[in-house]
């Protein structure tokens, strides 16, 4: 396997930065936020929690994450989840678990088609639209799943991403409800993975989840690395349906977390069962850095659409999922560019802007298509992103103001306007 395209971009950064260039940072997608003070010293308190526990994870944890679940209009009981260190592994349990081939949309966050492969399952991408990133398009989904029953390799499961990485859109729920009358017609487990969900940048805006609509076939994978941005301290939880399904998939998951990695910390579990129950600090802090993703995200989305991209508004996260198509012969001609692969090469080495192409996502090789992470614009130390975390107009700071003049100037050269 190659080392996992959105970390090796950052390694590129790394020594792009090591050779004196002053690169942009927008392959790699962290929060790019700093840790709320009372979950560290909640992580200190707890240090000294050095048993293994229980491999589902501890039970307070899991009452807090029923709790979280059930607040969100999914009745949820502690039995049916299961903690994880991040919800990467537990991702990786689950399609173990579950045998067979896997639907994803595409484009698709990278490790879910690496994890399939690994596992020797076939990822078979299916198409979404603009707008409606992280969720097959039914029609699409219900053709190959015929398709693949006809060939005697039916699939098993299908992933979807609410809100999206790649994309940083949120699907309606008619395409939700039509990714759960195929899953039904073809016995497909679905695979919610709504660890952005609490990004989604208007509060108000109408969130549908598959569980509501096929409670029976629906599991949900979350966690505290992008919300609260502790992705370091690895901690992930999954919520199982509550019905036979459920309950044979737990036991398998568990099988595979028993031999994997034993428990989640015990530690960081410790702080988690505290911040599943959403504290009020935790929420002004969650507030705070939904309303910066967003500002941060929608004002690079408009760079990318004054350069002549096509870049569907974001809803929740911060990822952007800009298409250069309109600009290909002037890629051609100027850079001699013709794929996603040759665009983000030249955004990097020539024009110091790291971004990751859209065909690490699964996407077709010849779109010009590029992820876009924004969050490493609230600067490079703890101290800028939580002044920039706590100002009321972030885009006027001077870091977050350069970088993203940066941006301008480089798509300005890279369509041959500047
Ligand atoms: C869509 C998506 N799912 C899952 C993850 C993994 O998160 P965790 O840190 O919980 O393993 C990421 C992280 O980049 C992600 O973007």
């Amino acid at each position: 396997m190659a080392v996992s395209a959105t970390l090796a971009v950052n390694e590129a950064v790394d020594r792009a930065r090591r050779a004196g260039r002053s690169v942009l940072p927008l392959g790699f997608g962290e929060a790019g936020l700093p840790v709320h003070p009372a979950l560290r010293e909640r992580l200190a308190g707890a240090a000294g929690a050095n048993s293994y526990g229980p491999v589902a994870g501890i039970e307070a944890l899991r009452e807090a994450a029923a709790g979280y679940w059930q607040r969100r209009g999914l009745p949820t009981g502690a039995e049916q989840v299961v903690a994880g260190p991040g919800s990467k592994p537990l991702l990786y349990g689950l399609l173990g678990a579950l045998d067979g081939d896997v639907a994803l949309p595409r484009p698709s966050w990278v490790s879910y088609a690496a994890q399939a492969t690994m596992l020797h399952h076939r990822p078979r991408f299916v198409d979404t639209t603009p707008g409606q990133g992280g969720v097959p398009d039914p029609f699409a989904l219900a053709a190959l799943a015929g398709a693949a029953r006809r060939e005697g390799r039916p699939l098993r499961s299908v992933v979807l991403t609410l809100p999206d990485n790649p994309t940083g859109t949120l699907a309606d729920r008619d395409r939700v409800a039509g990714v759960c009358a195929v899953a039904r017609e073809h016995d497909l487990v679905i695979i919610s993975d709504e660890i952005y969900r609490d990004l989604v940048h208007d509060p108000a805006a109408p969130y549908v989840s598959p569980a509501e609509l096929a409670p029976e076939r629906t599991v949900i994978t979350t966690g505290l690395s992008k919300n609260l941005a502790l992705g370091g301290w690895r901690l992930g939880v999954t919520r199982l349906p509550g019905s036979v399904i459920g309950e044979q998939l737990r036991g398998h998951l568990l099988d595979i977390a028993s031999e994997v990695w034993s428990s989640p910390p015990h530690p960081v579990q410790a702080v988690a069962a505290w911040a599943f129950t959403e504290p009020e600090v935790l929420r002004d802090h969650l507030d705070a850095s939904r309303r910066l993703h967003g500002t941060v995200a929608r004002a690079v989305a408009e760079v990318f659409a004054d350069a002549g991209a096509e870049v569907a508004g974001p809803a929740g996260g911060f990822y952007l999922y800009p298409d250069l198509e309109a600009h290909r012969d002037v890629l051609a001609a100027r850079w001699g560019v013709t794929d996603g692969h040759g665009l983000a090469r030249v955004l990097l080495e020539e024009l110091d802007v790291a971004t990751l192409p859209g065909a690490a996502f699964g996407d077709h090789a010849g779109a010009l298509r590029l992820r876009v992470a924004t969050s490493l614009l609230y600067g490079p130390d703890d101290l800028r992103r939580q002044t920039t975390l706590m100002d009321d107009a972030p885009l006027r700071l001077p870091w977050v103001r350069d970088g993203i003049g940066q941006l301008e100037r480089a798509l300005a050269r890279l369509v041959g306007r500047g």
